[in-house]
């Protein structure tokens, strides 16, 4: 069924196809070419990090980090049930036990007060979403992983440029994912990113991406023929998309400002409404800087969860669900546990639902999702 007002739409907000026709024009269209380096300088600049390095997919990010870590079978990372499936998946697929720990009620991210009990000696380390681009308790999951000798893996696909305490989200943990697929604030379509610190895991991370070879020492004149000398998978992004992320990357403050602008007004012409009706809106801390990544609300049930979907949809508008609890998911009982339970997510999980949200949502088209809303009334 097509939507007037779809969830998601993908936009071209600058130089996206000049630039892919550019990449085309200069013959090089495979990864690791022009708009790859700039992509990754842009964002290694603003962000203050070591090395970004673009890959296929956050989802491949991910995966590239738990063979960095050379988790073993029988390890365990803590992850949060309300998440995507690759924040788990990357890392059951190198035999990895999942333990899922519950999200806190206000921001939905990973709750820092549950983190404690979860952690067995077998435990290596906790992967975090930034749940909606707005941060988790940083200062206490640092803390919690720093005594336990655990290392952080921040999925920020949510997040890019939110800040935590004036600092970047994906610039805490030793490694750091992004994503840029179609629904995500920057996008090329399909693609990701990993983001690295530490000039060991660096350089590791290159060969992880190549195929498990050195081929991009061999490119940097650094060794004269490249050859296998590790694991390895074929995660790098293409140039032909890195030159359309590129373009997106360029016009950040057009993206975020109107990112912003929409945002703003989603909360200021339904959080009264909402209030009076016992449904929540997103919170977001005073020490966070979001990234406007998604609005959502919380309905007081599932039933009106469905209700608002359905209501919605009779006006042609969008909005969707997101993540069912992992931890009941058939692959998280199999391959995971959740030790201390996961209430708040089994909760919140069937009554949130998330609002149309793109640069390019006109005034007009935000008029009539937000008045079919406010026409919406519960059959309780
Ligand atoms: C928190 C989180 N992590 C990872 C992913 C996977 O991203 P990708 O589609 O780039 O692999 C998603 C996808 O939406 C996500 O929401």
């Amino acid at each position: 069924m097509k939507y007037e007002i779809p969830f998601n739409k993908p936009s071209v907000v600058g130089k996206e196809i000049d630039w892919v026709l550019e990449s085309i024009a200069e013959g090089h269209i495979s990864g690791d070419g022009p708009f790859t380096k700039r992509a990754e300088r842009k964002l290694q600049d603003e962000l203050g990090i070591e090395r970004v390095l673009l890959t296929t997919s956050c989802t491949h990010a991910l995966e590239m980090s738990a063979m960095l870590l050379e988790l073993q079978p029988g390890d365990e990372v803590i992850v949060p049930s309300f998440t995507f499936v690759s924040t788990a998946n990357a890392f059951v697929g190198r035999g990895v036990k999942p333990i899922f720990v519950d999200v806190r009620p206000d921001t939905l991210n990973l709750d820092e007060k549950r983190l404690e009990e979860a952690i067995s000696p077998r435990c290596k380390a906790i992967v975090l979403v930034h749940y909606a681009g707005v941060a988790c308790e940083m200062d206490a999951i640092m803390e919690i992983a720093d005594r336990h000798g655990l290392v952080v893996i921040e999925d920020n696909a949510h997040g890019l440029y939110a800040k935590y305490r004036g600092k970047y989200l994906g610039t805490f943990g030793a490694m750091a994912t992004q994503s840029f697929h179609e629904t995500k604030n920057f996008t090329c379509g399909e693609g990701g990113a990993l983001l690295l610190q530490n000039p060991e895991l660096i350089q590791r991370a290159e060969i992880i991406r190549e195929k498990g070879t050195n081929r991009a020492r061999f490119f940097r004149g650094q060794v004269d023929k490249y050859t296998w000398v590790d694991h390895g998978s074929s995660y790098v992004l293409a140039d032909l998309l890195a030159a359309y992320l590129s373009a997106q990357l360029e016009r950040r403050e057009t993206i975020q400002g109107a990112r912003s602008r929409i945002w703003q007004r989603y909360m200021d012409s339904l959080q009264g409404w909402a209030g009076e009706r016992g449904i929540a809106v997103p919170t977001i801390p005073e020490h966070c800087e979001q990234s406007y990544h998604l609005f959502y609300m919380l309905m007081p049930s599932r039933e009106q969860q469905q209700q608002l979907i359905a209501h919605l949809r009779t006006q042609s508008i969008l909005s969707v669900f997101h993540y069912l609890p992992l931890h009941l998911s058939p692959m998280g009982l199999k391959h995971g546990s959740a030790p201390g339970g996961c209430p708040v997510t089994e909760d919140i999980s069937g009554r949130l639902l998330r609002l149309p949200f793109y640069a390019s949502l006109s005034e007009t088209e935000q008029s009539r999702v937000i008045e079919s809303i406010l026409s919406f009334r519960a059959q309780v």
